[in-house]
């Protein structure tokens, strides 16, 4: 019983003392005081996920203005809202570098991609990776984006017409990933068709799996997400196979005579980071890291899967947020049917069609305004720095979150109503906009590398779906929007009639 007493005491006394050195407000800034391990995340409604991020940004700043802390879990963060401070930190590379955040959650399953790293090795990730997203790269996937949409409209031209689709954000995962499998891998994922749905191929299932428990781990403390990797059996089978397909495929790649591998090169990327591979690994394992070359097989590893994860989810998202828009302002639709129709005449989409439909671009970034996909970004202090407008004093490790969701809406940075959907925007009023009002992909050294690749996807899947349908809301019983806060914020309701022309 004493024993009992005595280690109720123990355990008690080494709970206050996490909470006060881990869970306590710091350094004068406002903010919510933080839970013993969960932060904030039950009191701004975050760990059920019935809110999203971007609202609670919006509402802690009303409550605590420009800059405050706030706990995601364990890990405290400083959210930064004045745009002077936020350009100063996106602009400051050699003292602001990748958030500890991204580091930790990514490298329990992908330690060696770009995202995972700075310095030395985060350059050298990206003289090979960035390169694959030139503008020649993207654009020689255009066929094969329309032929996927042209897939989809098929699977929704088969149903009734006055059928509700509430399936819409599995439905764009589907396209995306079908999407992402034949543009990284030149391998077809058939996602789509309808014959294959129900037995989705081996490689599709492991590629799913690994999404899914990235999903499960992104919220966890690092040891139990290690721990929940380690363990889980459906995570080593499904990592078991993707290798062995990536391994075939770059086998397959090798193979190839040089000529056909140089040609390849210029528009695929498997191809390309084929090309990247180390010619002997152990040579390059024993230089220092600044003069080390290409990369190995387990970094080309990571870095496929890194696209895998940070590109199809986020755009698959955006594609959903686009079409519930679509559906809730009918105008909008209207117009972009005019301007698709005007410059395609309804034929196949060619690039110089693409080019020219500067309102589609107008209406996909008022959805990503309008709608973030991403709540926004983190970046690690790497030496004491004092941010210049808000005079805050920041430490070395401190951990800052810029919350571009939140920025997005402040009425301090738009003429127009950032409350109001109005793509419009975009080519008069808020033309001039501060980009830091607006960075959906982040900003910085560390913006988003995929950001055109998304952007063309979007264009051209939009583009193509409004040369032949108008979507309906179904109506507010099933359409009535809401967010889901997961790895993206996505649509929590949506309903939607399919119309073809
Ligand atoms: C709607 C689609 C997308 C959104 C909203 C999005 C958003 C973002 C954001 C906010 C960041 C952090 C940037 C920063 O810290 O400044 C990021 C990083 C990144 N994104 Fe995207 N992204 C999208 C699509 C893609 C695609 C299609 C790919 C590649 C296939 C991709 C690859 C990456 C990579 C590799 C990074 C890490 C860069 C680094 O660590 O330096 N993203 N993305």
């Amino acid at each position: 019983m004493l024993l009992l007493l005595l280690l109720s005491s123990l355990l008690l006394l080494i709970l206050i003392y996490i909470k006060i050195k881990y869970f306590t407000l710091r350094n004068d800034l406002p903010g919510l005081s933080p839970h013993l391990f969960f932060g904030n995340l039950i009191q701004v409604g975050l760990l059920f996920g019935t809110k999203a991020a971007s609202e609670v940004y919006i509402s802690l700043k009303e409550k605590f203005g420009d800059i405050y802390q706030y706990w995601i879990g364990f890990v405290r963060l400083i959210v930064v809202h004045d745009i002077d401070d936020v350009q100063y930190i996106f602009t400051h590379r050699s003292i602001y570098d990748q958030g500890q955040v991204f580091i930790e959650k990514f490298s329990v399953l992908i330690p060696e991609s770009i995202i995972c790293n700075i310095g030395a090795k985060f350059k050298r990730h990206g003289a090979i990776t960035m390169p694959l997203f030139r503008r020649n790269k993207i654009t020689a996937n255009l066929n094969l984006i329309v032929d996927a949409t042209d897939k989809i409209l098929d699977r929704w031209r088969a149903k009734p017409s006055e059928f509700i689709h509430k399936d819409i954000v599995e439905q764009s995962q589907n396209l995306l990933l079908e999407i992402f499998g034949l543009i990284a891998f030149d391998y077809n994922l058939e996602t789509i068709d309808e014959q294959h749905s129900d037995k989705a191929n081996e490689l599709t299932q492991a590629l799913q799996d690994v999404m899914s428990i990235f999903r499960v781990i992104i919220y966890s403390p690092r040891l139990v997400s290690t721990t929940y990797m380690k363990w889980n059996s459906k995570y080593r089978r499904a990592r078991q196979i993707v290798e062995r397909y990536l391994s075939n495929m770059m086998e397959q790649e090798l193979n190839e005579n040089p000529q056909w591998r140089e040609e390849r090169k210029k528009t695929s990327l498997i191809a390309s980071l084929v090309h990247s591979l180390q010619m002997d690994e152990k040579i390059e394992a024993q230089k220092q890291e600044e003069d080390k070359k290409g990369l190995s097989r387990s970094e080309v590893f990571d870095e496929m899967l890194l696209f895998l994860i940070a590109g199809y989810e986020t755009t698959s998202t955006a594609l959903s947020w686009c079409i519930y828009q679509l559906s809730k302002y009918p105008k909008i639709q209207e117009k972009l049917k005019i301007e698709i129709m005007s410059k395609t005449n309804g034929q196949y989409i060619t690039l110089e069609h693409i080019d020219s439909l500067s309102y589609l671009d107008c209406f996909i970034n008022e959805v990503f305004r309008y709608s973030p996909t991403i709540d926004g970004t983190s970046r690690a202090v790497m030496v004491d720095d004092r941010l210049p407008k808000t005079g805050v004093q920041l430490y070395k490790g401190d951990q800052i979150l810029l919350p571009t969701s939140a920025l997005s809406r402040d009425k301090r940075y738009w003429k127009i109503d950032p409350d109001l959907f109005y793509p419009e925007r975009f080519l008069n009023e808020d033309k001039d906009h501060n980009p830091y009002a607006f960075s959906p992909f982040g900003g910085g050294h560390r913006q988003c590398l995929g950001q055109d690749l998304a952007r063309f996807e979007l264009k051209v899947i939009v583009a193509r779906m409004l040369q032949q349908v108008t979507f309906v809301d179904g109506g507010q019983e099933v359409n009535s929007g809401g967010y889901v806060q997961k790895l993206t914020i996505l649509p929590r309701h949506i309903g939607i009639v399919i119309q073809f022309n």
